[in-house]
């Protein structure tokens, strides 16, 4: 179990399970932030064979590939010499499984106390793979973007091993509507030994058009009903950017919601090393790890990032406590700001 008490802010979370706790002043209050980031994004390739159209990467089968020094260098410097090391890792890409040297980075992770998640698009995920991987992996996710993707990934899940396997599904225009008959239960055969599927909000980036992204409509309303009450077989959970409407759909208790989290608890780091809040951020708020530490980076140069996003939304609202408004880089993507 790792325990964190500095100052007004609480952090306890067990490597086991994957539960964490936060708290800030009070039980009933959030920490403004976290002086040592709870989980990072570690971009270790832009390389992907897949091609898939809406890639907010734009990954290709040459794209870049971080070191494993380089990656062993990017955890070095996410331990705080006060604190001691983060609790987790997400590690994405580019497809993680063609890294040539993935198992090394594994082990680079697992040998610093790390818990290690990683995403992949499910081709590369054989038994022999998943028997090499037991044990080390906190979760991996699978990616789909529609039910037809989802039954050709069921080889892979049967690959896993007994290992946690959680579905990333992509909600877009295209996707929400087969997302809905999920969350409604017609597809609990296909999410058999699945522990969570993870609704991923579209980001109109890359390769990814902007005519995908959400709107405001019954499609959307749709699912927002079902998730009030869900008969999918397994967990159901979101992405940070589909909290705003979750709490504006009153979909769960307020409390039960954490607001986006990129550069106040979690932090993106890409294949270049270059740090930002999240992955989506498309260049703004980027600082390299090549010219200023880690900790200068999280503590001072995300200061003026904190500050706007925090002051950002002005829209009057029950939830204006809770949610910090809508994306800072994508803000078509959040229905208040469409409204
Ligand atoms: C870029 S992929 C990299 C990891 C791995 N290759 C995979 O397919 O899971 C990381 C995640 O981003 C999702 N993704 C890709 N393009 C997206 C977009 N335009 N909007 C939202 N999510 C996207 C993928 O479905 C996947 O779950």
């Amino acid at each position: 179990m790792l325990v964190r008490h500095i100052g007004d802010y609480h952090f306890l979370a067990d490597a086991e399970s994957g539960v964490t706790f936060r708290w800030g002043k009070t039980l009933e209050e959030n920490p403004p932030f976290a002086p040592v980031p709870e989980l990072a994004d570690i971009s270790i390739s832009n390389r992907c064979s897949k091609g898939c159209s809406f890639c907010y990467k734009d990954s290709t089968p040459n794209g870049k590939v971080m070191s494993v020094e380089e990656y062993c260098q990017v955890l070095d410097s996410l331990c705080s010499p006060k604190y001691g090391t983060i609790f987790q890792v997400a590690i994405g890409g580019g497809e993680p499984l063609e890294h040539p040297d993935f198992l090394n980075i594994v082990d680079e992770t697992v040998k610093r106390g790390i818990v290690l998640n990683f995403t992949t698009n499910g081709r590369l995920l054989t038994k022999e793979i998943c028997t090499k991987l037991k044990g080390k992996i906190g979760a991996l996710a699978i990616s789909v973007s529609s039910i037809a993707d989802l039954k050709k990934m069921r080889y892979a899940i049967d690959c896993a091993n007994g290992m946690k396997v959680n579905i990333h599904y992509i909600l877009s225009k295209h996707s929400i509507e087969e997302a809905t008959e999920m969350v409604n239960g017609m597809y609990n055969d296909l999410l058999r030994e699945i522990n969570a599927i993870v609704f991923l909000t579209y980001k109109p980036a890359g390769r990814g058009t902007d005519g995908l992204s959400l709107e405001e409509g019954k499609e959307l309303n749709a699912f927002i009903d079902a998730v009030k009450a869900p008969k999918s077989s397994c967990k159901i959970g979101f992405d940070a950017c589909f909290v705003p409407m979750l709490i504006r759909g009153k979909t769960v208790r307020n409390e039960m919601v954490d607001a986006c989290e990129g550069g106040f608890f979690s932090v993106y780091i890409d294949e270049n090393m270059n740090v930002s809040p999240c992955s989506f951020s498309g260049g703004k708020d980027d600082y390299s790890l090549k010219e200023y530490g880690f900790y200068d980076i999280w503590l001072n140069k995300f200061k003026p990032y904190r500050d706007r996003v925090v002051n950002g939304c002005k829209q009057n609202c029950t939830a204006h406590k809770l949610c910090r408004g809508c994306c800072p880089y994508y803000p078509q993507i959040t229905s208040c700001y469409q409204r």
